[in-house]
């Protein structure tokens, strides 16, 4: 990859938003606004505006191995902190992807160092899905079905914090569960009733 092409793409990338709006930029130096928080996983297959059709402004991102959320993520707590609390952002979305080498990682069993403790979070969502999952025979349909409850632990996860918990209370944001089909572009969503997860979890992780 040349990289001086990024710096002309960049021009060229200018001059066509100027082209549709003088303004552009003078707005986009005003602040930002946006209603959703989008955790996705950050292979490079796997965008998150351009997979939505956002602009600039449009989504706050976090990206990481997996799409992971967690508590002890210092990262990623701050994300969800700055983006529920301070940008009131109206809806926190999990997307993973089908493909997922972070979730096929964790299927097989290797030392893989410092990411061994990262994928062990993933290895824990086997371990609580496992009659499920292993009842699936075909070993890519189990794939898929893991990047899936992945991505509803994720979400289980975001509703086990304060700021999430405080946000669904007081101003009722929505928290959303899709995986992003690498073979076709579409995007999923797994309509995970958040609401019922929340009842479920209340006894042992209600915070407010
Ligand atoms: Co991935």
């Amino acid at each position: 990859m040349d990289l001086s092409q990024v710096f002309s793409n960049n021009k060229k990338w200018i001059k066509d938003k100027l082209t549709n709006d003088a303004h552009y930029f003078e707005h986009l130096g005003q602040g930002q606004n946006p209603e959703l928080l989008f955790i996705g996983c950050s292979d490079s297959r796997v965008t998150a505006e351009e997979l939505m059709g956002l602009g600039p402004g449009e989504a706050f991102v976090h990206r990481n191995i997996a799409n992971m959320v967690s508590a002890i993520d210092l990262n990623a707590m701050s994300v969800v902190e700055y983006a529920v609390v301070h940008l009131k952002v109206n809806h926190v979305v999990v997307c993973g992807h089908y493909a997922c080498g972070g979730v096929k990682a964790a299927m097989q069993s290797a030392d893989l160092g410092i990411l061994n403790p990262w994928l062990r979070n993933i290895r824990d969502v086997y371990r609580l899905h496992k009659t499920e999952l292993n009842a699936i025979e075909c070993e890519d349909k189990r794939y898929d079905r893991l990047v899936e409850l992945n991505v509803k632990e994720q979400c289980v996860n975001l509703i086990k914090t304060a700021a999430v918990q405080k946000a669904i209370r007081e101003r009722g944001i929505k928290v959303h569960g899709w995986v992003f089909d690498i073979n076709t572009g579409k995007l999923i969503d797994l309509k995970i009733d958040f609401e019922s997860f929340l009842e479920d979890i209340r006894e042992i992780y209600h915070l407010d």
